[in-house]
């Protein structure tokens, strides 16, 4: 059977955990030693929306296993044409890709395309939905830090409705045993807020949780919402101030691209708690483990 990776909401707690322990493993495991791994294997990565890390690392990752990797263009495609996705990826499957990464914009693609390709898909950010490899990256840093995640508090904060980071955070975490809190204004807030999941006050959360996630203001999104960077940094943001009221050992996480000075402060984003950098290289180690499962089928 073909194994999509296309949202952790699927798959089951033990295969999450198993996709954590691989990570570990890479992220311990000497470079030449894993270069048979994925030899001789091809991953097409496809990106009908912008990524800087997502997709870099997806290629780290693969090269790291020792895979090739073609970057699609979409830019200078048949896309351009009009040729549909689906055909698109028929034909990456056609001349031999071993595996489709794919961001698109469609919340529900994968739903539609999983049926249709034999090829193992592995979602890099669907929409407003999921971003499953970005969560298990997100998940890998937490137990790094904490050694587990059962009893762990998040606070996700901010453009949380918007979010497909937040999005996959609040359907795993509850089911790994974290508490999983959300702030942000009413606008911005996902609609119903997911179960497991509650809404608070910042100034009284901050200084309860053991990690802060904060997000991307995604600005175009917010239609009729008198709230500009200013006003959301006062209300909203991640200041100085507001991270004094941390536990001292509480973590600063972001899936970046970062707003400085608007949903975290610029002196905050490389502070000793802060975890940012880390996650972005803990995502290769997480890419590693997707891509192995979705290719070779195992995880130890
Ligand atoms: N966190 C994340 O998905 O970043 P990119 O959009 O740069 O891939």
């Amino acid at each position: 059977m073909t194994k999509h990776f296309t949202a952790l909401a699927d798959l089951p707690v033990a295969t999450i955990l198993s996709l954590l322990n691989r990570s570990l493993f890479f992220s311990q495991s000497p470079l030449p030693s894993l270069c048979e791994t994925l030899k001789h294997k091809v991953i097409a990565n496809v990106f009908f929306e912008p990524s800087t890390r997502t997709r870099t690392s997806f290629e780290m990752a693969a090269k790291r296993l020792g895979a090739e990797v073609i970057n699609f263009d979409v830019s200078n495609s048949s896309v351009k044409k009009g040729e549909t996705l689906y055909d698109t990826l028929r034909t990456l499957e056609s001349i031999g890709a071993d595996a489709l990464v794919l961001r698109h914009s469609d919340d529900r693609i994968f739903e539609t395309l999983m049926p249709k390709l034999n090829t193992p898909l592995v979602n890099a950010g669907a929409g407003k939905h999921e971003h499953p490899s970005q969560c298990l990256l997100d998940l890998f840093t937490l137990q790094q830090e904490f050694k587990t995640l059962a009893g762990k508090h998040i606070l996700i904060i901010g453009d949380i409705r918007h979010s497909r980071v937040a999005g996959s955070m609040m359907l795993t975490g509850p089911r790994l045993g974290m508490k999983v809190s959300l702030a942000g204004p009413e606008e911005l807030m996902p609609k119903p807020i997911p179960p497991h999941c509650e809404r608070g006050n910042l100034e009284e959360l901050l200084p309860q949780v053991d990690a802060v996630m904060c997000l991307r203001n995604q600005f175009e999104r917010h239609i009729g919402l008198d709230l500009g960077p200013e006003s959301f940094n006062r209300e909203w943001g991640l200041t100085v101030e507001r991270q004094k009221l941390m536990k001292k050992n509480a973590i600063i996480m972001h899936p970046a691209p970062i707003n400085r000075g608007v949903e975290i402060a610029d002196e905050l984003v490389e502070h000793p708690n802060s975890r940012i950098f880390a996650q972005m290289k803990n995502g290769v180690f997480a890419r590693m483990a997707i891509l192995e499962w979705s290719l070779k089928g195992e995880t130890l």
